[in-house]
C-alpha cells in the first residue's frame, strides 16, 4: 500500500511543486503514516488504518478526476494525502491511541494546516495561491462548521474530498461492525456512531429445497430512534470524534 501511495504521488501529480511537497511529507512522516490508525474509535482505528484510509481516498479521487476532467488532480491528490496529516500529532501512537495534549487543544484540522505551511515553506517559490487552496482543502474537509471544519468546502475539489472522506470512513465502519457482529439475527447491534444497526442477512434467496434461515425479530432498542444527535443529524458529524 505504501508503494502505491508513492506511485500515485510520483506518477499522477502534474505540478513539480506539489510532487515535491508530498514527497517531503512522505519522507518526514513515512513511519507514522504507515503505522498509525486514522482515528481513536470511529473508522480505521487500528495500526495501519491511516495508510489504508489515505490510499483508499487517493484511489477514489483518481476516479473522480477521470470522471470530471475539469477538477484539479493535484489538489485532489494532495487533499487525500494531507487532509488528516494532523492526526499524526493529534493521536498518541499506533496502538491504543489517545488524544495528545496538542490534539485536544488544537485538533488535527489546524495541526494539519500548520504541517502543510511548514513543509511548503522549505520549497523555494511555492505558489501562494496554490498553498492557500491546499490549506482550504485541509480546513474544509470535515464539511460543516459544526463538524469541526473552520470553513465549508468552497471549491469543487474540496467538495469531492469531503464526501470521499465521509464515504470511506462510513464504509469502513459499516463493514467492520458487520464483520465483528455478535448478533445472531438479520441485523447487527445498533452502532453508536452510525446511529443504526446494519443488515447482515443473506443478499441472495435460499434455494427452494433449503429451509429458510430462522431470523430473530428485531429488538425494540435496535430500531429505537436515538434522536437527532446520535442519528448523525444536525450538530453531529460522523467524522468529528467528540473529545473529552
Ligand atoms: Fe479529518
Ligand atoms: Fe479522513
Amino acid at each position: 500500500m505504501w508503494a502505491r501511495l508513492e506511485e500515485i504521488v510520483r506518477d499522477k501529480t502534474k505540478r513539480r511543486c506539489i510532487r515535491e511537497l508530498l514527497e517531503r511529507v512522505l519522507d518526514q512522516y513515512g513511519e507514522r503514516i504507515r503505522s498509525y490508525p486514522a482515528a481513536v474509535e470511529i473508522h480505521h482505528n487500528y495500526a495501519g488504518g491511516f495508510l489504508e484510509h489515505v490510499v483508499s481516498m487517493s484511489e477514489a479521487v483518481l476516479h473522480y478526476s477521470a470522471r470530471f476532467p475539469a477538477l484539479d488532480i493535484d489538489l485532489l491528490i494532495a487533499g487525500a494525502v494531507l487532509h488528516d496529516i494532523g492526526k499524526l500529532e493529534e493521536l498518541s501512537g499506533p496502538v491504543g491511541p489517545t488524544y495528545t495534549t496538542v490534539g485536544n487543544l488544537i485538533g488535527h484540522v489546524v495541526i494539519g494546516r500548520d504541517i502543510l505551511r511548514e513543509v511548503a515553506s522549505g520549497i523555494p517559490d511555492f505558489p501562494p495561491t496554490l498553498l492557500m487552496l491546499l490549506e482550504h482543502m485541509i480546513l474544509s474537509h470535515q464539511g460543516q462548521l459544526e463538524w469541526g471544519s473552520p470553513k465549508r468546502p468552497k471549491i469543487p475539489e474540496s467538495i469531492v474530498l469531503h464526501f470521499v472522506d465521509d464515504l470511506d470512513a462510513k464504509l469502513n465502519r459499516a463493514l467492520r461492525i458487520i464483520d465483528n457482529s455478535s448478533s445472531q439475527g438479520d441485523f447487527t447491534e445498533r452502532d453508536y456512531h452510525l446511529g443504526r444497526p446494519m443488515f447482515q442477512g443473506d443478499y441472495d434467496d435460499q434455494p427452494q429445497e433449503s429451509p429458510p434461515n430462522p431470523t430473530e425479530p428485531l429488538s425494540a432498542e435496535q430500531f429505537e430512534d436515538p434522536g437527532p444527535e446520535e442519528r448523525g443529524g444536525k450538530g453531529q458529524s460522523f467524522l468529528f470524534e467528540p473529545q473529552g
